[in-house]
């Protein structure tokens, strides 16, 4: 197209809608392939009736904010943080790094890259209160929910996290955010064991100081395998941000109140412990076991496609293609087992996937794997239980969750988040007291 010729196709760029109720008509402007839901309420049959709304449970088709974090191509199998393809990120860079490309927005120097990796590094202790409520779980509680409670606690330890306006505070807890969510995922992992919390070992790298603090015992230093600690750092990178997902969504409509992060992050682990997200992994290897060997297989697919099961870990809101990060797991797969031994269970979801792949409904549907269907396999051979699966995205995802909060709290546009609803319930009914009522 010439310039001229876009030119002229974006001065076009307009929807013309005519009211059948009335006969009007409204020319509505198209910016960026979207129209203002606010433009389609001036659409209306009298003054005094309420204007056209958009009915979209869900978020199907509805944009929430412009954001320049990360890209999706749901159909080529895309995934870009800032601009970066996901597949060379997880091969060539380290998590650290980029968290900072996506909360700072460009790849840092290597002076701001030691600084980063040193503020985030002497950030990792918490008070020692945040030890003393964590005790007081149950013996068996979820760690997803310690988690959350934990997380969500962080802001009455740190109360000026609330002066959201002021960029250099808005830094301070960012870092030590992402510093503190491996001490207090290990500790709720340590508290299930029932043993004594490890305190953060600040020789180490962030991935390997976070296994240390799950694995340490009596040894002076522990020292993981150094395939593990790249494999769970991909891990991490993988995990890092996916755009307007339903916890990024938490994150941002709680954040719209002008909470402090910590509030608003803890929505978000709240949002990502649910089986439709972030607890997939889970479900994933509980179904595996389930299944348990390949001859039953055909039965459970069976039971999916009747509509009685979903086949965890494959299909996706955006994803009609295979997940870009389910392939970069199902490859990390070999380097871990190679440290651990093959998990037994791979070969069934090898076989799940060969099926379903072929077989006419998952085709139709577009349902691939998801970049849980393979990591749940992983987490078994480190030998995380399964209730700590979900605790790991957390870890991973934070950095994204803070990245979107940014740029939430700085973007103009945005209002506090107050959807509408179609009311269909009882209207103007009398009240009879509880007395008369009862008799
Ligand atoms: N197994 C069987 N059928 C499925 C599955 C599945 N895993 N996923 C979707 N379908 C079917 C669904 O029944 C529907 O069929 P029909 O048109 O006949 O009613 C069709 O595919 C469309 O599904 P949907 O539920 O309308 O799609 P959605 O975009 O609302 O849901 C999803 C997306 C991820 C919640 C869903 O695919 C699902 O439940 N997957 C299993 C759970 C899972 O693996 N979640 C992890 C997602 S990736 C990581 C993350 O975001 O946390």
């Amino acid at each position: 197209m010439t310039d001229a010729a876009a030119v002229a196709a974006n001065d076009a760029a307009t929807l013309t809608i005519r009211d059948n109720r009335t006969g009007s008509e409204y020319d509505v402007p198209i910016t960026d392939g979207t129209i203002k839901a606010a433009d389609l309420g001036k659409i209306r049959t009298a003054e005094d009736e309420p204007g056209l709304a958009v009915y979209d449970p869900g978020f199907v088709n509805t944009a929430s904010c412009r954001s320049s974090v990360t890209y999706i191509d749901g159909e080529q199998g895309i995934l870009e943080y800032r601009g970066y393809p996901i597949e060379q990120l997880a091969e060539k860079s380290s998590f650290l790094e980029v968290a900072y490309l996506l909360i700072k927005g460009q790849l840092p120097t290597k002076a701001e890259y030691d600084a980063w990796v040193h503020e985030i590094t002497y950030h990792t202790f918490v008070h020692e209160n945040v030890k003393g409520f964590m005790h007081g779980f149950r013996y068996d509680a979820h760690p997803m929910g310690m988690l959350m409670a934990s997380v969500g606690a962080l802001s009455t330890f740190y109360p000026d996290a609330r002066n959201i306006n002021d960029a250099d505070n808005r830094h301070m807890q960012i870092v030590r955010m992402i510093a503190k969510m491996p001490t207090l995922g290990a500790w709720s992992f340590r508290h299930a064991q029932g043993k004594p919390f490890v305190y953060p070992d600040n020789d180490l790298g962030y991935t390997a100081n976070f296994l240390s603090m799950l694995f340490k015992m009596s040894e002076q230093k522990f020292e993981a395998d150094e395939r593990l600690v790249r494999a769970l750092d991909v891990l991490f990178i993988l995990h890092a941000d996916h755009e307007q997902n339903c916890s990024t969504n938490a994150v941002r409509s709680v954040g719209s109140s002008q909470v402090d992060p910590y509030s608003a992050v803890a929505a978000g682990v709240a949002a990502l412990y649910g089986p439709l997200h972030g607890g997939a992994n889970e479900a994933v290897l509980r179904m595996l076991k389930r299944i348990g060997k390949k001859e039953n297989i055909p039965d459970f697919m069976q039971g999916v496609k009747d509509g009685n099961e979903r086949l965890m870990g494959f299909g996706h809101r955006v994803y009609k293609n295979y997940d870009p990060r389910a392939k970069i797991i199902k490859k990390a797969c070999d380097d871990v087992f190679e440290v651990t031994g093959v998990n037994p269970l791979l070969e069934i979801a090898q076989e799940l996937e060969k099926i379903a792949l072929e077989d006419e409904y998952f085709v139709k549907r577009k349902l691939y794997p998801n970049v849980d269907f393979y990591s749940g396999l992983i987490y078994e051979a480190f030998q995380f239980p399964p209730e700590m699966f979900t605790v790991l995205f957390a870890i991973g995802r934070t950095p994204g969750w803070l990245a979107q909060w940014l740029e939430l709290v700085q973007d103009k546009e945005q209002k506090i988040a107050r959807p509408k609803q179609i009311y269909t319930g009882d209207r103007t009914l009398d009240f009879v007291p509880a007395s008369e009522r009862w008799g």
